[in-house]
């Protein structure tokens, strides 16, 4: 493998939706760089359904918003980030708007001829707010940044570049406060390190849904970048805050498929296998309850009955309306041969959000100098101990542009001191495949196990040894061999898994997303308390 050494003014790791955005601003200012695992448009938004929550309509308001945040959130949300993000979330879906996103709209009941934006509705709001492209809200906020993107001669997107560890000064031995300086990313295309320097660095990574068995998350989600930003020395803030989505088909054949909490918000309703409704017994808004608790009803009803799903039912609604507001949902569920005009869905709770990340302001700023985090990978306050639906490209939006504004508003000098080359192993292992999918399998099914929606410190315990024993072994095995993709995302799924769990074990409590039963109430020394874990000092 080659070394090669390439400069730009912005470095970001990502092209989701929080990496896009702020690629977009900061080419006003300078040549960005974007690096990204896979193809460009591969990314958690791409898959997003719902929507993005904003206060668009006149029935509703910032207060009610921001209240709807903070109830789902459990007490741990940060009030100030909350209405920073809520207030300036309109500005950005204009800006979205004029970029070339195309939300859904509706004629105007009494106003023939006139349109407005359709809001949807998921658990947790007190008002429809959720603007959305259909069922496909993140494929279409995908294709109209990166054509927005393509117009901008100052940015350039790498694909098939897999950032492997940020450099940073203390790394290299240099005095002074911890600053970021670039990458190494593994071209895997031409199997090469490349070293990528800039004053400004975006952690765009996105979240970490692979380290669960059942996901909702494209595979690019294996926690990335939080491993690398926790290796840079970054604090790493609320881990064991993992939202488990409640309905994630299932299908035999059906990979990491989301059925919308939308649907819900249009009326469906969750039922046993025998066909009756449960969610009542739960809570008093039934399937459009919050998430956690949902998903939560969910295992405790498939515990109690043996079975291995319960089912969604929206037959009760037209078939025209379902097959216009969810043509995804409805033409995917149909290549598995359910009609879900006629038929319940079978659903099982899947991992799909984390809470918690690299500890940001709500700028984006780490505690490494000329590093920022935005977007799933960040901690902002933002969601607390429990995300409300579609706030979460909301996040992403104001954010990467508030991140934007203070990267161009205090300029770092420019990177100019000598980084070595990327060290790498020598090793061909012939095995090396069967012990990465092996190793693989292991974290994720201990993971779904032992820390799923429901732990006890008996079970954190038994993860936590596992995961140390499978991080001695990562270790030896991954520095003697030559860097592959798969390498990289078990050791950074490994740390990920290691961050969660000693997160759990720190809560001495439940709250929100984070349910001990050991601890099954909530402790009120630990409201407004973070988990923040660091990387000790070597
Ligand atoms: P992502 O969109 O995940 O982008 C991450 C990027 O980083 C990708 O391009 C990836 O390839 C790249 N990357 C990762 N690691 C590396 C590496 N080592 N080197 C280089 N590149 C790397 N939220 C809502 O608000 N509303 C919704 O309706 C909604 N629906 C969802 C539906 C599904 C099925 C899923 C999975 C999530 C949904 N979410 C929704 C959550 C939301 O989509 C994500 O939180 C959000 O899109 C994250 O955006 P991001 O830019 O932070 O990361
Ligand atoms: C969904 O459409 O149910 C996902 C929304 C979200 O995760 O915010």
């Amino acid at each position: 493998m080659d070394n090669e050494l390439i400069k730009y003014d912005f470095l970001v790791i990502g092209s989701g939706i929080a990496g896009l955005f702020f690629a977009l601003r900061a080419a006003e200012h300078g040549r960005v760089a974007v690096v990204t695992k896979k193809h460009r448009a591969e990314s958690n938004t791409n898959y997003a359904q719902g929507g993005i929550a904003a206060v668009t309509s006149k029935e509703d308001s910032f207060a009610m918003h921001i209240r709807d945040t903070l109830t789902a959130g459990a007490g741990l949300c940060r009030e100030p980030v909350v209405r920073t993000i809520v207030e300036e979330g309109p500005a950005r879906i204009a800006e979205l708007v004029e970029l070339g996103m195309r939300f859904t709209k509706r004629e105007i009941p009494d106003s023939p001829g006139d349109k407005e934006w359709d809001l949807g509705k998921e658990g947790g709001h007190s008002k429809r707010r959720v603007l959305h492209a259909k069922d496909i809200t993140g494929r279409e906020i995908e294709r109209a940044l990166l054509a927005a993107a393509a117009m901008r001669p100052n940015i350039v997107i790498h694909e098939d570049h897999c950032a492997i560890d940020l450099i940073t000064s203390h790394k290299l031995g240099l005095p002074g406060p911890n600053r970021c300086l670039g990458a190494y990313v593994l071209n895997a295309k031409k199997k090469r390190v490349e070293t990528f320097t800039a004053p400004t660095v975006l952690l765009a990574t996105g979240g970490c849904g692979k380290v669960y068995l059942y996901t909702t998350n494209p595979d690019i989600a294996a926690g990335d970048g939080l491993a690398m930003a926790y290796r840079a020395g970054a604090a790493i803030a609320n881990m064991e805050f993992i939202q488990f989505h409640p309905t994630c088909l299932y299908h035999p054949r059906a990979k990491s498929f989301l059925i919308s909490e939308a649907v819900r918000g249009e009326g469906a309703v969750l039922k046993t296998l025998d066909g009756q409704e449960f969610m009542d017994g739960y809570h008093p808004l039934k399937s459009l309850a919050p998430r956690d608790i949902v998903a939560r009803a969910i295992d405790s009803e498939m515990k109690r009955s043996g079975a291995d799903h319960v089912f969604l039912d929206i037959t009760h609604k037209p078939a025209r309306f379902i097959m216009d507001r969810f043509p995804n949902i409805y033409a995917t569920c149909m290549q598995y041969n359910i009609d879900i005009t006629k038929e319940f869905i079978p659903v099982v709770p899947a991992a799909h959000y984390q809470c918690g990340g690299v500890s940001t302001n709500v700028d984006g700023e780490t505690e490494i100098l000329g590093l920022y985090a935005v977007g799933e990978v960040s901690c902002t306050g933002l969601h607390g101990a429990n995300r409300l639906a579609s706030n979460s490209l909301l996040e992403a939006l104001v954010c990467s542009h508030r991140a934007a504004l203070k990267a161009v508003a205090n300029p770092l000098p420019p990177v100019e001191c000598k980084i070595p080359d990327w060290q790498f192993g020598k090793a061909h292992n012939p095995d090396e495949m069967v012990v990465v999918s092996h190793n693989w399998d292991e974290i994720r099914r201990l993971m779904w196990d032992y820390v799923g929606i429901v732990r006890t410190n008996k079970r954190l315990q038994r993860a936590k040894k596992r995961i140390t024993n499978l991080q001695d072994e990562i270790q030896e095995y991954y520095w003697d061999c030559i860097v592959t993709r798969d390498l990289l995302e078990l050791r950074n799924l490994a740390t990920v898994a290691e961050l969660i769990v000693e997160s759990a074990l720190r809560r001495p409590e439940s709250r929100g997303l984070h349910y001990n039963l050991d601890y099954p109430n909530q402790n009120p020394e630990w409201a407004q308390r973070d988990t923040v874990l660091r990387r000790p000092l070597l």
